[in-house]
């Protein structure tokens, strides 16, 4: 049977390290606060020249020197991002460019936080079909551009941070039990795409798409509303890692490895909790980076590798929830 297996893994987090006690200058927010809302102590922000290609141009390059391929051998890219370096065309492209890859199709794919999930069953299905051999799938976020570090964004801008991460797939031969991804599965729910969104500018906005009014009450920065995100996050991720492992006929037990999206450390101890999952076997680095949307579970997954935490032949469930609403889950052996 054709599989889609990771090859290599690559990330990058830009050096600026920003504390909680840095946002405590910028907006009334405290420390304290943010840890026991959110387990977030300190994200890292972009350099002023940095920008999403440029970030995500070194974690693809540590993909493909991890899988020791060069863009050359590379067939397809597929960006998730909802901090786009212009408005078109998609990030994608200027990574293409910094990349200076062959003449290879190359998306932007737009699911928020769980848009390396949905990159990662695009790109799977790719694989298998048979039209690409190998696709290299990104998730990158420039969110300190986009927030409003100011006491009236607060509720928002404490939880985001910067970074980049990819994975390679590439089609092999196997089994049900041989490296590769054996199961992914995706949802949404667009009713509630209001609940956590960016408003401005759009082209519902007739006839500027933004104004000048728009900009000062803060209708181009994101709004949220938490509790309801907070609680349909853990009522969904359960579900869907139910879901994904009983269509794959997994069990919770047989799982080594969950890398569960990082917008809260509490949801996602709530879920592990739930579920009766072992700490230990739940990844968590919103501590150190906030959340980054996109790229929070590629950015755990190479860690994961880094450390060797996550092995050859470790069975991985990785789950995430996000604004549209958007959730999914996605297993693989690697
Ligand atoms: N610092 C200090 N106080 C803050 C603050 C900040 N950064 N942000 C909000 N507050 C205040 C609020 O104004 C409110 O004050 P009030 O009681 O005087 O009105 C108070 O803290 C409590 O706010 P509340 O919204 O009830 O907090 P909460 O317990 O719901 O936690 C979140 C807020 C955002 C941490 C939480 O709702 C959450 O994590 N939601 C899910 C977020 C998420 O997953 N987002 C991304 C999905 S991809």
């Amino acid at each position: 049977m054709r599989r889609a297996k990771v090859v290599g893994t690559g990330m990058y987090v830009p050096e600026r390290v920003v504390t909680n006690h840095d946002l405590e200058k910028l907006m009334e927010t405290t420390d304290e606060w943010i840890q026991k809302r959110s387990g977030i102590k300190e994200r890292r922000f972009a350099a002023d020249w940095e920008t999403p290609a440029d970030m995500a141009k070194v974690a693809a390059l540590r993909a493909l020197a991890d899988a020791g391929l060069a863009i050359s051998d590379i067939d397809c890219i597929v960006l998730a991002t909802l901090s786009p370096q212009h408005e078109f065309p998609g990030t994608s492209f200027f990574l293409h460019e910094l990349l200076d890859a062959p003449e290879i199709p190359c998306f932007d794919l737009r699911a928020q936080c769980t848009g390396f999930l949905y990159s990662l069953a695009t790109a799977n299905s790719f694989v298998r079909s048979g039209q690409f051999d190998r696709v290299l799938v990104m998730g990158v976020e420039i969110h300190s551009m986009g927030i409003e570090l100011t006491t009236r964004g607060r509720d928002v801008a404490v939880l985001f941070g910067d970074g980049a991460a990819g994975v390679i797939l590439e089609a092999s031969e196997g089994g049900a039990e041989d490296p590769g991804v054996i199961e992914v599965r995706l949802h949404a729910e667009g009713k509630h795409a209001r609940k956590l969104w960016i408003e401005a500018p759009g082209c519902a906005l007739k006839p500027t798409r933004v104004t000048a009014e728009m900009i000062a009450d803060g209708r181009i920065y994101p709004k949220m509303d938490g509790k309801f995100v907070f609680k349909n996050a853990v009522t969904r991720m359960p579900e869907v890692l139910h879901e994904t492992l009983s269509a794959a006929s997994k069990k919770l037990e047989d799982v080594d490895l969950f890398l569960f999206h990082q917008a809260n450390l509490r949801i996602n101890e709530y879920v592990a909790n739930a579920l009766g999952i072992p700490a230990e076997k739940c990844l968590n680095n919103i501590e150190r980076y906030g959340n980054c949307s996109a790229a929070s579970i590629p950015l755990l997954l190479a860690e994961a590798r880094e450390s060797g935490l996550a092995k050859p032949g470790s069975l991985v469930a990785m789950a995430a929830f996000g604004s549209g609403f958007s959730w999914g889950c996605g297993l693989l052996r690697l």
